[in-house]
């Protein structure tokens, strides 16, 4: 009769808290669900190996698991929502462990739009390896919420080369596991974690982004617009514009130099040919004179340059017309005479 209150002390006690080296873990406490959508609750256990019973060391095999929804314990005819035992299972509710450390449950199409808690319990072939944790997992259902982006830069415009993560999330609550869909000016971007890391940006990264749940259209996000001001593009143009014109300006003030150099060159060569000029005159005059004279100038003037030389046969063509005249007045003077 002791011994058998003693068990059953144990027994509860194993119940409710565990026997040593028996865990069962929920990753997360609560998530979040929109309604209709399929939300996955991973669960991890470790049974509890053996126990020792009038002194002998008994081995334990776990033999049934469940999962109840709002249960503290989920023993013995507690309603559950998947029962290992059971062939009426709700197909809503697909269990994707096993009898040997994994009780993760999927849950399709969630509907309650209370706040439900999911507690896993496993049974072993004996009662000391029964266990639930009473921790649980809540599931918070929402309806008709839209998803949000935080955007890890204050500003919606950016530089070209920052980068920038776009993280989407619920103002209400946090989900787990999800499959998040971007969107980019309505075109799918492959990523599908719920942060979207952009960067280095270009000018082609600026564009209106959405975020969503892939399983509820409804939970697409308002857009968010980014801008990128392409660093490189707009600001090389206008060095290469700035180039060009600094080339063109250096040009032309050598071109102004070079010409202001000419003209003074030429004014210099134009007074010196004035002078020449002069000369020339002289040259021309002296050719109305005597021709030993204009002989002696020509002498004189034709070490000089061409402009004398030029004279010199001016004076020839002179003395030649000269020549012609003498020979026309003769005519002429015959012609008198023989009319006479
Ligand atoms: C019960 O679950 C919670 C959450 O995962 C965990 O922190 C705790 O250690 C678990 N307790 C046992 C006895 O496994
Ligand atoms: C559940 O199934 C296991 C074996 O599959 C069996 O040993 C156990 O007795 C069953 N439990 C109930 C309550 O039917
Ligand atoms: C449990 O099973 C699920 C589904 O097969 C899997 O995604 C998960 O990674 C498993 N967890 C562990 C701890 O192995
Ligand atoms: C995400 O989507 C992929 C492909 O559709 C699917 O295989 C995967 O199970 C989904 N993951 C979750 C957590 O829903
Ligand atoms: C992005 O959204 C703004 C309004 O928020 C709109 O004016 C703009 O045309 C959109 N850009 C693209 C590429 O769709």
């Amino acid at each position: 009769m002791k011994l058998y209150n003693k068990n059953i002390l144990w027994s509860f006690m194993f119940l409710l808290a565990g026997a040593a080296g028996v865990t069962i873990q929920y990753p997360f406490l609560s998530t979040c669900a929109f309604k209709g959508s399929t939300v996955t609750l991973p669960c991890s256990f470790t049974p509890r190996k053996s126990f020792s019973r009038d002194g002998r060391e008994i081995p334990l095999k776990v033999v049934r698991v469940r999962w109840c929804k709002n249960h503290e314990i989920c023993h013995s005819t507690t309603p559950s929502v998947f029962d290992s035992n059971s062939t009426t299972n709700d197909p809503g509710y697909e269990y994707l462990g096993d009898l040997k450390g994994n009780c993760t449950l999927r849950i399709r199409n969630i509907k309650t739009s209370d706040e439900p808690t999911f507690r896993f319990r496993m049974e072993a072939d004996d009662s000391a390896g029964h266990f639930t944790n009473r921790t649980g997992v809540k599931v918070s259902v929402v309806e008709g919420s839209r998803m949000r982006i935080k955007s890890s830069s204050d500003v919606t415009e950016l530089r070209g080369g920052q980068s920038v993560s776009l993280q989407c999330t619920s103002p209400f609550c946090t989900f787990y596991h999800l499959n998040i869909t971007w969107t980019k000016d309505g075109h799918a971007l492959p990523e599908t974690g719920p942060a979207l890391q952009l960067g280095p940006l270009t000018s082609e990264d600026s564009g209106n982004y959405t975020c969503g749940l892939k399983t509820n259209s409804g939970s697409r996000s308002e857009p968010i617009r980014l801008q990128v001001e392409a660093e490189e593009n707009p600001s090389t143009l206008p060095l290469i514009v700035g180039g060009v014109f600094g080339f063109l300006l250096v040009l032309i003030v050598f071109i102004l130099v070079f010409l202001l150099i000419q003209r003074k060159r030429a004014a210099g060569s134009r007074a010196a040919r004035g002078e020449m000029e002069l000369k020339r005159d002289d040259n021309v005059y002296s050719s109305v004179l005597p021709a030993g004279d204009a002989g002696h100038q020509r002498t004189e003037t034709s070490q000089e340059d061409d402009g004398i030389s030029y004279a010199s046969v001016q004076f020839k063509h002179n003395k030649h017309k000269k020549k012609l005249e003498e020979e026309a007045d003769s005519i002429i003077y015959s012609s008198v005479v023989t009319k006479g």
